[in-house]
């Protein structure tokens, strides 16, 4: 049913709970949050230390916002401890970062990454994922990944305060400087210039809340509304 100002309204007899985040626990809200905004892309982010170590961990915190010039962010937790996760610090320092696209071979492996291993590990030695350089940065990107976007630090903005005093989470914009795509996904227009990934290929990984995730299994497309032409009079 619609309202005056064009709003559905609840059908009588339906009733709703309204969640005051201010209410909330800091996990509540996470819970709240990643049940409702899903599903997530994932961003398996590589990354190298100023010390040259290798890192690899999986974020889905993660869009992209702006197509001129391509843009993705990223959202990285600060640690209860108030010290960086190493995605991040490498990020701030050497301000490279690759992202490799999941897809549902590669879940398992994406989801091994994202463990507390001890300092000094690299987790592409601990879970034995294969890596192949990177084309425009100096960062390895997963070799059997279907595509990896290659991304420059553009902005990195500190959100909240965390138990500890640190940020609760810093969000990290890349430009996208290049796109490596596995030779079967190329589009390429007439001329045979490579423009384009063939999306229909790719079978990526979603999150869900939870411990959940999601294929692209079943899909289905719906063609954008042109506007109504008004009601003849
Ligand atoms: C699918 C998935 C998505 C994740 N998304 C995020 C995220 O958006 N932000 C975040 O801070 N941690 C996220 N994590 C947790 C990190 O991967 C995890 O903390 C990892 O150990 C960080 O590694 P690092 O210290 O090597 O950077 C996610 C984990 C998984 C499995």
């Amino acid at each position: 049913m619609a309202g005056d100002g064009g709003f559905v309204l609840l059908p009588s007899g339906v009733s709703a709970t309204v969640l005051d985040t201010a209410e909330l626990s800091p996990r509540e809200a996470y819970g709240v949050l990643t049940s409702l905004v899903v599903p997530r892309p994932i961003a398996w982010v590589s990354t190298v230390g100023r010390d040259g170590r290798g890192n690899l961990a999986p974020f889905s915190y993660f869009q992209a916002v702006c197509s001129r010039p391509p843009t993705v962010m990223l959202s990285i937790a600060w640690r209860p401890d108030g010290t960086p996760k190493d995605t991040l610090r490498n990020i701030l320092d050497t301000e490279a970062f690759s992202i490799s696209v999941v897809d549902a071979p590669l879940a398992e492996s994406m989801n091994r990454t994202s463990a507390e291993f001890p300092p000094g590990t690299s987790e592409w030695e601990a879970v034995g994922i294969a890596s192949a350089p990177g084309s425009r940065i100096p960062v390895p990107r997963v070799a059997e990944a279907g595509a990896a976007l290659e991304c420059r630090l553009v902005h990195a903005v500190p959100m909240g305060t965390g138990r500890s005093g640190a940020p609760s989470v810093t969000v990290v914009f890349g430009r996208v400087v290049a796109v490596v795509v596995r030779d079967d996904l190329v589009v390429r227009d007439t001329s045979g210039r490579p423009c384009g990934v063939d999306g229909k290929r790719i079978a990526p990984v979603g999150r869900l809340g939870g411990t959940a995730y999601v294929t692209t299994d079943h899909r289905f497309d719906l063609s954008r509304p042109k506007v109504p032409e008004e009601e003849p009079a």
